[in-house]
């Protein structure tokens, strides 16, 4: 595991969202770091329906760009991890999650109801809502990789300015999947963006209630 360069607090007080890459490689070892913070990350279920295509080629960067309104950083990132949720995932790996879960210390009673709960849950969703679930779980392991990558010293871009069908085509994904956002990661060229602000607590945050402050 690399050394961390920067704590959690300074990785989130200082990382921005990263205008312009310099296209230096990335080692392996340290895309498998960021890779396993994603992964570590917790799922409703523990169903974990991301699914990421990490591209560093140039060839596929440059098509991957294509499909990205042609921002230039896409195609300057070291590389960039496509994060996806497969809607069809909890059919194929219920029974992976249960034997994991087990192996765990998951109660018998607790692994027997949950393959029930679990599929009529998600039979229930229709397509939106289950587009709106796998955004949901799929951006926490996002964010791992984000805040990962900014601790061990690389900058980092999250993107929501894609094409779904474009991407789809490109990286050739099944039907089942759904394009959340990208992640350009890399180091710096140039200067870094602005900082933009942040709104302060009392816009934002409630105590107890909707529109009370918090004591
Ligand atoms: C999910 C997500 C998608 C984004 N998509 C884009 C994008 O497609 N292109 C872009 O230039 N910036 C994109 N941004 C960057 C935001 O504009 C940026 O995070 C915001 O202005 C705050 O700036 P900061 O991240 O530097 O603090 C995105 C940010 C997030 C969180």
């Amino acid at each position: 595991m690399a050394k961390l360069k920067k704590s959690l607090t300074q990785a989130i007080e200082e990382r921005r969202a990263t205008p312009s890459f310099d296209g230096t490689p990335i080692p392996a070892e340290d895309l498998q770091q960021i890779l396993e913070a994603g992964l570590a990350a917790p799922s409703g279920y523990n169903m974990q329906p991301w699914r990421f295509v990490v591209v560093q080629t140039p060839e596929q960067k440059k098509r991957l760009r294509g499909a990205s309104f042609n921002q230039g950083k896409v195609e300057e990132a070291s590389a960039v991890i496509v994060a996806c949720g497969d809607a069809d995932g909890w059919r194929k790996d219920i029974d992976l999650m249960l034997q994991l879960g087990r192996a765990g210390g998951m109660p018998e009673s607790y692994a027997a109801q949950a393959r029930n709960s679990v599929s009529n849950y998600m039979l229930s969703f229709n397509a939106d809502q289950m587009h709106g679930w796998l955004n949901k779980m799929v951006m926490i392991a996002f964010t791992h990789m984000m805040l990962m990558a900014e601790s061990m010293g690389y900058d980092t871009a999250p993107m929501e300015g894609f094409e779904q069908d474009k991407v789809h085509e490109v990286l050739k994904l099944p039907l089942s999947y759904w394009v959340v956002a990208l992640l350009a990661v890399g180091h710096l060229k140039g200067d870094d963006k602005y900082f933009g602000g942040r709104f302060d607590m009392a816009h934002t945050v409630f105590g107890e209630e909707f529109g009370k402050p918090l004591k």
